[in-house]
Formats: structure tokens, C-alpha cells, sequence
């Protein structure tokens, strides 16, 4: 398997609009477990988020913009609410069957929304912090300088972005690991496909400009923090 360069050509299952709907629902659900494992939140939420929302001095409103099944909130919730820390989350993800799963997910003090970046931001709705998780991967060019600039707007003080750090030895363990978990989902074939299309650090970091801080803040992960503007 050739990780030198970004396969921005594969598709994602999870992707076709007409995919399996019950394999789809399962994957989405599963995400809380897997995310748990892979995506590195825990250590983010302690090097960066929670400065962040101490910073602010007053409750925060946070968006995870792409929420998928809505298990990336329900994760960083715990972690606010073990720490004493106000927030309230809301989670927007334009596809209805992602939205149906986090709806169902009653995470205490968060709201979902069927919705994209773009629609947030024509509702004019505004964050203290907007963060995403396994959404710069997937998008075309345009799309990700599309994605990423709304974010900015939508957010009063800053944005962080969480991906998948492409790398052969990401690509190995996760063939191996996700075996287990696998079944009924859509999450071995996508998962490895997510690792092919993902970044390295130089290349997120050209692709997005200058006013994006592109780190790799843990195993596998990076990390792109913005400004706000909203
Ligand atoms: C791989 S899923 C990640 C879901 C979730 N963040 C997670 O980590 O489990 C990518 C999600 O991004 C959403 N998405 C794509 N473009 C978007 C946009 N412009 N605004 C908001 N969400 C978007 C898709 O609908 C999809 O649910």
C-alpha cells in the first residue's frame, strides 16, 4: 500500500447517499466506541480545549460542526462535566440519518441540528468555539475551503479541526485492530479508506493557509486550530 501521497480519488461508502441504511446506522452508533479509541479527543480536550473554555470565564456554547452520530459530544461532555465546566454543545450534521442517530443519543445540556455549515451561518448563529472531528478528509478542495472559512465565521474565538494523520503504520494497526469491531458496519473498508485520503501535516497545512496553526497533538492525529471571526 503506497501512504506517500493523499488518495483524494477514493470514495467512502458512508458517503453514497444510497448506501446500506442499516449498515450506516450501525456504524454511526458504533463511532462512540472507535472515536473513543482512535481520535485523540481526550488528549485535546486536556492540552487545548479545556484552556480554551477556562479562557472564556463564563459558560461556553461549542458546535461540532459534522457530528455524525453525535458521539464526540457525548464524549467531551463528560470530560466538561467531570471538570465542573459550563457548556452547552450543539451538534449540526446535514445528513438526516446522522442527525436521527444523535438525536437519540440525550446527551444533558446539547441540541442537534440537521443542518450544514452554511445554513448555520445564513440562521446567523454564532459559537465561542466550533470543533470537528473526521470531516477534513472527506471533502473536495473547494469544499474544504468552503467548510474550514465557515467554520471561522461561525466561531467567536477559535476553531479546532481533528483528523487522521496518514501514515503506513496508522493504516496496519487499524487493518488489524478494527477487526473485532468490524461486523455489520461499514467501518473496516471506510476506515481504511479515511486513512488513505487523509493529511499529513504539511500537506493540511498548505491546503488551508496561513491562518491555520496545523499540529500532531497525538498518535495518528492532527490537529488545524484557526481564528474566530464571528
Ligand atoms: C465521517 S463523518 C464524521 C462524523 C463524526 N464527526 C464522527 O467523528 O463520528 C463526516 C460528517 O461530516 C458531515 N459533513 C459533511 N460536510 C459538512 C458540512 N459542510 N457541514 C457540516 N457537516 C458536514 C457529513 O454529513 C458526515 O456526517
Amino acid at each position: 500500500m503506497d501512504l506517500s501521497k493523499r488518495d483524494e480519488h477514493l470514495r467512502e461508502l458512508m458517503d453514497d447517499p444510497d448506501c446500506d441504511p442499516q449498515r450506516l446506522h450501525a456504524t454511526l452508533r458504533r463511532f462512540g466506541l472507535v472515536n473513543k479509541m482512535v481520535s485523540g479527543w481526550g488528549t485535546i480536550y486536556r492540552i487545548r480545549l479545556k484552556e480554551l473554555l477556562i479562557g472564556l470565564g463564563r459558560p461556553a456554547r461549542v458546535l461540532d460542526l459534522g457530528s455524525g452520530g453525535g458521539d464526540v459530544i457525548a464524549h467531551l461532555a463528560a470530560l466538561t462535566r467531570r471538570d465542573g465546566l459550563q457548556v452547552e454543545w450543539t451538534g449540526a450534521d446535514p445528513d438526516p440519518r446522522a442527525h436521527d442517530v444523535a438525536s437519540r443519543t440525550h446527551v444533558p445540556g446539547s441540541t442537534f441540528l440537521c443542518a450544514d455549515a452554511d445554513e448555520l451561518l445564513a440562521q446567523g448563529q454564532a459559537f465561542d468555539l466550533v470543533i470537528s472531528n473526521h470531516v477534513l478528509h472527506h471533502l473536495e478542495p473547494e469544499e474544504l475551503t468552503r467548510f474550514t472559512e465557515a467554520s471561522r465565521q461561525l466561531a467567536t474565538t477559535a476553531v479546532l479541526h481533528n483528523d487522521i494523520r496518514r501514515s503506513r503504520l496508522a493504516y496496519s494497526l487499524y487493518n488489524v485492530g478494527i477487526a473485532p469491531l468490524a461486523a455489520g458496519t461499514f467501518l473496516r473498508v471506510d476506515g481504511l479508506r479515511s486513512i488513505r485520503r487523509s493529511y499529513q501535516v504539511a500537506e493540511l497545512s498548505a491546503a488551508l493557509g496561513d491562518d491555520w496553526t496545523v499540529s500532531a497533538p497525538a498518535a495518528f492525529r492532527l490537529l488545524a486550530q484557526g481564528p474566530g471571526r464571528a
